[in-house]
């Protein structure tokens, strides 16, 4: 990466960081941090362009609607914020960022690479011990319990069910994050979802026979 991408990157990360200090539910500065190295990572095996994906990767949460009043107002945002800093492939960032959001899972599939690499990182940072951690957080952060037994596993869970404290952290595995492995878009974030999916399976089992008092 040239000198001059470098410099644009930096003061992306600045933004990021100014834009998340102290969110305390998962959408941290660290998993934008995150985010950005799996990215990087994913873009160097997967033949994808570093500084697109290393920018998208950092403005991904920046550009979330579920940070702003009105829908599309953290994609006019960062677009505003990439023509007044003059960044070179603002397309190329603004295609990237687009696809990233899971949105239930019914969201369209990135058409380029680095909108690829860029959603398959965003999706690693929810499994794997990372993915387990972020989700205890989430819910303590939204009272939820941690697991009720007399609750069976739900996949469809609606808004409704989350007011009336029908989520638990638990659910939240059955829910999203053991999906997650099947909706990976490169060769290369496959290969890690499986390895973080098998690590989400040994804790449920871990889990259960703790809780069962059988180890
Ligand atoms: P994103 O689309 O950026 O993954 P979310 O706000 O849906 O954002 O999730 C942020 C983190 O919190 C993720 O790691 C996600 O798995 C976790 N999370 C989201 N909803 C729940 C929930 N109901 N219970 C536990 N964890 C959750
Ligand atoms: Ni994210």
């Amino acid at each position: 990466m040239s000198n001059s991408d470098r410099v644009f990157v930096d003061r992306a990360e600045k933004l990021a960081r100014s834009f998340f200090e102290g969110d305390a539910t998962g959408h941290d500065w660290y998993h934008t941090h995150r985010v950005r190295n799996t990215a990087v990572s994913l873009a160097e095996k997967e033949d994808a362009d570093l500084f697109v994906c290393e920018m998208a990767a950092l403005l991904h949460d920046v550009a979330d609607d579920k940070f702003y009043d009105e829908p599309e107002r953290g994609m006019q945002f960062v677009q505003s914020w990439l023509e007044k800093e003059n960044v070179p492939k603002a397309a190329q960032i603004i295609k990237a960022i687009e696809t990233v959001s899971f949105k239930g899972g019914t969201n369209r599939a990135p058409d380029t690479i680095e909108g690829r690499v860029v959603q398959d990182a965003d999706r690693l940072d929810a499994i794997g011990a990372t993915g387990i951690a972020r989700c205890f957080m989430y819910a303590g952060a939204h009272q939820d319990p941690m697991h009720v037994p007399e609750l069976p596993p739900r996949t469809n869970m609606t808004e409704k069910d989350y007011r009336t404290g029908k989520s638990t952290a638990i659910n939240h595995f059955y829910e999203k994050l053991l999906t997650l492995k099947e909706r990976m878009q490169t060769v290369t974030g496959k290969r890690m979802a499986q390895e973080r999916h098998a690590f989400l399976e040994t804790f449920l089992d871990t889990f259960a026979d703790e809780w069962n008092g059988k180890k």
